[in-house]
């Protein structure tokens, strides 16, 4: 039988020019969809509008497919599950890892400067794209859901990886169905590296581990259950009775006795972690979304909510073999209903497992002694200095308000539109700007105040300020891609709209929330 996780309760270029021209559209009127998604990635089959000038050379070609599939996640019955599956055309083969016994896509391994070209093909029967999170690419790389491609159809990505050493990841982005969609297994890690990682001597190979935290329904028949449907469920998002490490229930790592990178996703469509160790340690952060931090910084917990990431530095070797460990998830308020609620309670969270509640992620055991001495770098990274006096709006920063009106989630009280722009959704290419969130209540009833995690496509911007009620378990140093806003919450983040212009999308990561329509998009301006 299977034995479902507890709630704990307490717990201790070029910049490929070509790209950008053809992404820049020049003017607004594009909007009305010209651009048609690559139906063939055989050079007959391509827009002659996507046609490089030059021949894109990529160091790694990749066919991408997403496809119905099923793995062993229990005893008995195995599950049924959509799976990225990938065959490499050209590069290393260690580039593309898939991981054993789990759901996911494989990871792909680029490093900094290196060109990629992955051949997406929709084998699932609904209409999909890839979006390629935390990955700075041109508008027609970045799986706008108005790419979306039916089944048996391909879409071609070929693009520069420009981002700084980190992890990444990809994941569906159809409209309405990214939730739906991942929930079944379409998601995988994309880490970068470059030189300045290198340098800074983390460990490596089976010492850098990688972890994505998902949570997961399952019938008796070990089959994936999603939500009701149900709107209350919906408004608040899905919550899984099962917590997912890897694809894998009850995951325990066997370590050895030497330090590790950990770099944790949470891949969840609306779980928030509260992480800490078991035994009350501080939590060494090295890295978040955009890769390493400046230098390590502890924290008693850590916020990570979905869509962001964390890398953590965890050192065994003070420890004899037999030691265990784990890392869990601590109870936290949610917010949930507000105050003055009339329905009350928890009307549309999971019972046996509502989001805020303690219990374990996953179990490391020490299982090997080795003689590795590493040390915990003091200096881990540069983070360039982006002064907040450059923004164009640094007297008046443009205002997001999350909101809800009608049991729908909404952001300045707009939901998403495929190529709706809204005057005071246009920046200027170029230019940095200051914009903030405001998750203090926006619905007229403030009947729900819940957490909503923020992120933007195609940048990594920086955290500048943040107020509001909860002041510790923030990792806001470094560069973000996802910024959690609890209720009552504010924060300002600076963004530099310095390349690639066209039309990227910005929303909140709880993948319910996104799909109802808590999404917008963005238009960077040539001129
Ligand atoms: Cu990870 Cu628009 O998403
Ligand atoms: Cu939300």
């Amino acid at each position: 039988m299977k034995k479902r996780a507890m709630a704990t309760g307490t717990a201790g270029g070029n910049g490929r020019r070509r790209f950008l021209k053809l992404a820049g559209y020049g003017a607004l009127g594009l909007m009305t969809g010209g651009f048609r998604p690559l139906l063939d990635h055989s050079a007959a089959g391509q827009n002659p509008e996507t046609i490089p000038q030059t021949e894109f050379v990529p160091d790694l070609d990749i066919s991408l497919m997403a496809r119905p599939d099923e793995v062993a996640v229990f005893p008995g019955n195995p599950t049924q599950v959509w799976r990225y599956h990938a065959i490499i055309h050209k590069g290393d083969k260690n580039r593309v890892i898939e991981i054993p016994r789990s759901y996911l896509g494989p990871v792909i391994k680029m490093r900094q400067g290196e060109k990629i070209r992955i051949r997406f093909k929709n084998s699932i029967p609904e209409e999909s794209i890839i979006h390629w999170h935390g990955l700075h690419v041109p508008a027609i790389m970045d799986g706008h859901p108005r790419y979306v491609i039916p089944k048996g159809q391909s879409y071609l990505y070929e693009f520069e990886v420009r981002n700084r050493a980190g992890t990444y990841w990809y994941h569906p982005h159809p409209h309405g169905r990214t939730g739906p969609q991942v929930y079944r297994g379409l998601a995988g890690l994309f880490l970068v590296s470059d030189e300045e990682e290198r340098a800074a001597g983390l460990p490596d190979d089976e010492h850098d581990v990688p972890l994505v935290l998902q949570d997961r329904s399952f019938d008796p028949d070990n089959q994936l259950v999603y939500t009701s449907g149900h709107r209350m469920e919906q408004m608040t998002g899905f919550l899984g009775d099962w917590i997912m490490v890897n694809g894998m229930p009850d995951f325990t790592l066997p370590v050895s006795t030497s330090a590790y990178r950990l770099r944790l996703l949470n891949g969840s469509n609306s779980r928030i972690y509260k992480l800490a160790w078991q035994d009350g340690s501080p939590l060494t952060i090295i890295g978040t979304d955009g890769g390493l931090l400046e230098r390590p910084a502890d924290r008693r917990y850590a916020f990570l909510s979905p869509g962001e990431r964390l890398e953590i530095w965890a050192d065994f070797s003070e420890h004899p073999v037999g030691f265990e460990t784990s890392l869990i998830s601590l109870p936290f308020e949610t917010g949930g209903m507000g105050r003055g609620m009339m329905m009350g309670g928890r009307i549309g969270q999971n019972q046996s497992l509502p989001n805020g509640a303690g219990f374990t992620i996953f179990r490391m055991k020490i299982t090997k002694h080795v003689k590795k001495n590493q040390t915990l770098p003091k200096m881990l990274s540069e983070i360039r200095p982006l002064p907040q006096d450059e923004a164009v709006n640094f007297y008046s920063p443009r205002q997001f308000y999350l909101t809800m009106r009608q049991m729908q989630w909404s952001i300045n009280g707009r939901v998403f539109e495929m190529e709706g722009v809204a005057d005071d959704e246009i920046v200027q290419l170029g230019s940095k700007e200051i914009w903030e969130f405001n998750n203090t209540g926006g619905g007229m009833m403030q009947m729900m105040n819940l957490p909503h995690p923020i992120h933007l496509h195609g940048k990594q911007f920086r955290v500048i300020e943040r107020s509001g009620v909860v002041h510790e378990g923030y990792v806001d140093e470094g560069w973000k891609d996802t910024v959690l806003l609890m209720p009552g919450e504010r924060i300002r983040i600076l963004v530099d709209f310095e390349d690639y212009p066209g039309m990227f999308l910005y929303h909140c990561h709880n993948l319910e929330h996104e799909d109802m329509g808590m999404m917008r998009n963005y238009f960077v301006r040539e001129s």
